[in-house]
């Protein structure tokens, strides 16, 4: 095999120009690390042939014909940055059927995909890795594989967004309002102008499919995952969460027990002194249960050019190390459980946080707290306090542990009592007990 390992890239775009960056500026480490192994790109494909670009490339090895990149007999690896979901997905069949092996750091082609793709990697003997479509600089994947394989993950709950942890951070910190968190996200280049897919939790969900699937071996479909976004948050939510101890931040979590497995992104409450918490701005951090571990934390800069190319150039040099030992093949292929079962809503236990208006009258408290009774759940907090110039009183509280379906008939009985006008809020909490600020006695009566 010839010390020379022909790279493809399809893309050259904010991480494709990173991955150049890399390549050029640790090019001593890089041969240091595969074993003197040199890397030489030879193919790259963009759209426009015209547009000036960072980076020292080769103007000709430019091309807008994929064949010439997936066709090429001198390209041995090819990496996909160009993102989408049709196109990447047939390049990378393509490029798999040619033998050549793939890095991507495509989280949307991974999540909706990643089960066929590495089966076929397998079939062909390739290697195809994606460290960098999780949690971009953080090498979190790479950890679920090798630094904790003999462990048996249990859970994960991440902060897998960099869009959402900037507006909840400037939400709580700084008390502004959804929108203009966004637009200051926008303005920062850290939202895009259409934010959905960030806001509505959708990318989390992407990146909480393939955690599921390396760290439970578990194959869950996008649309298993409970999902709910951040857009109905409100500064009054995080504030009375943080008066009862909590941080709010945008959490996927993914769990297995007996009952099966969930995987979840919503907006969740946690513990100001739980690591999480003190995530902050653009950054990830994905916590992980094992068995015998205990609990770990992963923390770093979740997306840019230069840390999502660190995660793909340490795939390359992943890939690279196989090619010289002869032992390349898709190994991350953990194959995905056939037989993995969703847990129920009534399996699926949490402390949940609610929140309520309710009319400050004589009998209020009683008629609030017999439906914890009547649905045998109690809480261990509570806040209340008048709203200026009606006769509302704001009540929040923290249930102990409950179901998510005894939170629906929770939700549903208060919602139907004269005494609340309207069930405001409810978010899961998760990341263990707090340290409970001041109690405040209810003045309900
Ligand atoms: N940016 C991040 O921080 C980050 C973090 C983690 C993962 N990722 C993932 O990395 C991938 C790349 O992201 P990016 O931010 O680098 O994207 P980007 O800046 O938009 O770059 C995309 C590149 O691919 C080329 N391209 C796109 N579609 C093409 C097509 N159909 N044919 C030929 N060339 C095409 C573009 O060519 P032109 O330059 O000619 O337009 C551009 O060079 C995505 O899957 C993304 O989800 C990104």
């Amino acid at each position: 095999m010839s010390d020379k390992i022909g790279i493809g890239l399809l893309g050259l775009g904010t991480v494709g120009s990173g991955i150049i960056h890399i390549l050029e500026h640790h090019k001593k480490e890089l041969m240091a690390k595969t074993g003197a192994a040199d890397v030489d790109i030879r193919r790259v494909l963009v759209r426009d042939l015209e547009k000036q670009r960072d980076g020292h490339v080769n103007r000709d090895l430019y091309t807008t014909r994929a064949e010439e990149v997936l066709e090429d007999p001198n390209i041995d690896l090819v990496v996909e940055v160009m993102g989408g979901v049709e196109e990447a997905r047939q390049y990378i069949e393509k490029a798999l059927k040619n033998r050549k092996h793939i890095v991507t750091a495509n989280k949307d082609l991974m999540a909706l995909h990643g089960d066929e793709l590495l089966a076929l990697a397998d079939r062909q003997n390739c290697e195809l890795l994606y460290e960098a479509s999780v949690a971009g600089g953080i090498p979190i994947l790479r950890s679920l594989t090798e630094g904790l394989a003999s462990d048996r993950i249990t859970k994960m709950i991440g902060i897998v967004n960099g869009t959402t942890n900037y507006m909840l951070t400037k939400m709580t910190q700084e008390e502004l309002s959804y929108d203009e968190a966004l637009q200051q996200a926008q303005e920062l280049g850290f939202a895009e102008s259409d934010p959905t897919a960030d806001v509505e939790g959708l990318d989390a969900a992407r990146k909480m499919v393939i955690l599921a699937r390396l760290g439970f071996y578990a194959s869950v479909q996008l649309d298993e995952v409970h999902l709910k976004g951040m857009t109905a948050v409100t500064a009054e939510d995080i504030a009375f969460g943080q008066q009862l101890g909590y941080t709010l931040k945008l959490i996927g979590l993914a769990e297995r027990n007996e009952e099966g497995v969930e995987v979840s992104v919503e907006p969740v409450f946690i513990p100001d002194s739980h690591p999480l918490a003190s995530v902050h701005d653009e950054y990830n951090a994905v916590y992980v249960y094992g068995e015998a571990v205990g609990e770990t934390m992963f923390y770093g800069p979740g997306a840019g050019s230069l840390p999502t190319a660190t995660a793909v150039v340490s795939d390359v040099v992943s890939v690279i190390r196989q090619i010289r030992l002869g032992t390349a093949k898709a190994e991350v292929n953990l194959s995905a459980d056939e037989e993995t079962v969703l847990k129920k809503d009534e399996d699926i236990y949490a402390k949940y946080f609610i929140r309520l208006h309710a009319h400050d009258v004589a009998g209020a408290f009683k008629k609030i707290t017999s439906v914890f009774t009547s649905n045998k759940v109690s809480f261990e907090k509570l806040i209340q306090l008048p709203l200026d110039s009606t006769d509302l009183a704001e009540v929040a509280m923290v249930t102990h542990e409950t179901s998510r379906s005894s939170l629906e008939k929770i939700s549903d009985d208060l919602a139907s009592l004269d005494v609340v006008e309207t069930v405001k809020s409810r978010y899961r909490v998760e990341g263990g007990e707090v340290d409970v600020p001041e109690q405040r006695d209810l003045a309900l009566v």
